[in-house]
């Protein structure tokens, strides 16, 4: 899909759709929104009077063949209230509208941005809302005749004077889209399209191909470094596992500087082990890979928008599967650190693979350390499927991504990780155990289980469990993986 930037008079604009926003006010027709109704004759203001036109978020008006505009259609998207208004919004608003068009073959489009928004960041959103909307979950689907597909995207409403720093949004904006869109792919792979093995390979050929150094760790390697933690749960199956480490350095790194390790859980399919899982929703345990997937995309950003801070990401991944060979509740492990993990659950495996994870990342160097995971079915319970949330061991840098989240309109829960849930997961036979012993917490015991292997070093940790799947479509976005947290990251990483 081609996205640019226009400064031609919007009237002048021949598109299949001229599309703007209005929000919900006393009166709707203002600004670039009266402009439009003066070159429409009226037609706008007729609709507000007649309670057809309100502002109401996502209130789709679809005018064909308006009178004074080169367009073949005008369409108003509802906005909201001006004063809950934010680029958040915009990308809602750019996706809906994109996914409303596209469902009635339009083939192109023009976002006419409202007086005063022609801005960096509002560029940014308008691409990250239409490519991220654009993305389907088709792949397997063999008839395509009637597939539907938007071409092109205008942004308009930029002056000639303004051009420079939209294109810069737009540039950005493609990027960290592109790079969700991307995260999105692997989720939606299958199991038996995307084993730990052929998870390496592409997550390979993408450092490769952005310039990023890349280590594939295969079994024999993770043996070496005493990776016990991770070997216990590929242990249950066939598939190897493997670990990814993709690193990128700033041109002018020294040694001394901060280091932000990212480490994604990367389960290609979860049955739960010897502890399976009830059968019923199982087939959607392919998304047990999603932190991984958003670890390696914010890789593929990074290496193009280049920031000047060094980011190590190790991606540990296997399956969890319950065969002859599989690890038993009550089995003891010895996890890279050297601490010993009584296995009473065989399906809380993430955290385990975590474990080895985090502390190799240190090893590399990390400084600071970020994880995700669909790590838990308790976050679901605690904060359904609107917010990630957020663990942190260092208020000050906990801070610093919640304020990323918000800025990349990701919401983000913060959660308590007091001292006294670490009895919780006290071993009786080992140092550690795997589940919790205590009643209910169960997001909060299983980043405490992650945060005993960080040590010292501030770490975050992100439960994406809740928000890494959507059940739904949107009308911003298709049903199935939404890519979330990666646009957090990267502005996390860009703010160094
Ligand atoms: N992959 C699951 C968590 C999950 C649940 C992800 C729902 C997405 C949606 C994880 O490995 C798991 O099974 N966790 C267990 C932990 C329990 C045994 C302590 C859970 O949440 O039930
Ligand atoms: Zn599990
Ligand atoms: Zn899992």
């Amino acid at each position: 899909m081609q996205i640019t930037l226009v400064t031609q008079p919007f009237a002048a604009l021949e598109t299949d759709a001229l599309v703007s926003y209005v929000f919900e006010e006393t009166d709707p027709v203002q600004g670039r929104v009266a402009e439009i109704d003066k070159s429409a004759a009226g037609l706008l203001r007729k609709l507000t009077k007649s309670g057809e036109l309100t502002g109401k978020m996502l209130e789709f008006t679809l005018i064909h063949a308006p009178v004074g505009l080169q367009a073949a259609r005008l369409l108003l998207v509802g906005a909201g209230k001006r004063e809950q208004w934010n680029s958040a919004a915009l990308r809602k608003v750019t996706g809906a509208a994109l996914r409303y068009l596209k469902s009635r073959s339009v083939k192109n489009f023009a976002l006419l941005v409202r007086e005063g928004h022609a801005t960096e960041e509002i560029a940014q959103s308008i691409a990250e809302g239409a490519l991220t909307a654009d993305f389907e979950t088709d792949k397997y689907k063999t008839d395509k005749k009637n597939e539907k597909i938007i071409e092109a995207v205008m942004i308009a409403g930029f002056s000639e004077a303004e051009r420079a720093a939209g294109d810069k949004g737009l540039s950005k904006g493609r990027i960290i889209a592109e790079a969700q869109n991307f995260a999105r792919d692997l989720v939606n792979e299958p199991s038996n399209k995307l084993t730990p093995r052929i998870l390496a390979e592409k997550a390979e050929a993408m450092a490769k191909e952005a310039g990023l150094a890349v280590e594939i760790l295969d079994e024999k390697k993770i043996a070496d470094l005493k990776m016990g933690a991770l070997l216990s749960v590929a242990q249950g199956g066939p598939e190897p596992p493997r670990v990814m480490v993709v690193t990128y350095t700033p041109a002018n790194w020294k040694p001394g500087a901060p280091v932000i390790g990212l480490v994604g859980k990367a389960v290609t399919f979860d049955t739960g082990g010897i502890s399976i899982k009830p059968s019923d929703g199982m087939e959607k345990m392919k998304y047990d890979m999603a932190g991984g997937a958003t670890m390696l995309g914010v890789m593929r950003a990074l290496a193009a928008l280049k920031p000047r801070v060094k980011v190590i990401c190790v991606v540990p991944s296997t399956e969890n599967m319950p065969g002859g060979t599989a690890q038993k509740p009550g089995d003891i492990q010895t996890a890279m650190s050297g601490k010993t993990i009584e296995v009473l659950n065989t399906d809380a495996e993430g955290r385990l693979i975590l474990a080895d994870g985090v502390h190799y990342a240190k090893q590399l160097g990390a400084t600071h350390l970020i994880d995700a995971a669909t790590l838990t079915g308790a976050i679901v319970v605690a904060l359904a499927n609107v917010n990630v949330g957020v663990f942190g061991s260092d208020q000050a840098f906990t801070d610093k991504l919640l304020a990323s989240a918000k800025a990349a309109g990701e919401k983000m829960w913060q959660m308590p990780i007091d001292d006294e849930y670490r009895d919780f997961i006290k071993g009786s036979f080992a140092d550690i155990q795997n589940i919790s012993s205590g009643k209910g917490g169960g997001a909060i015991t299983g980043a405490m289980f992650i945060k005993e292997f960080t040590s010292d070093t501030p770490w975050i940790h992100l439960d994406i469990a809740g928000t890494a799947w959507n059940d739904d479509a949107k009308p911003w976005l298709a049903k199935g993986p939404t890519g979330v947290a990666l646009r957090t990251l990267v502005h996390l990483v860009l703010s160094y």
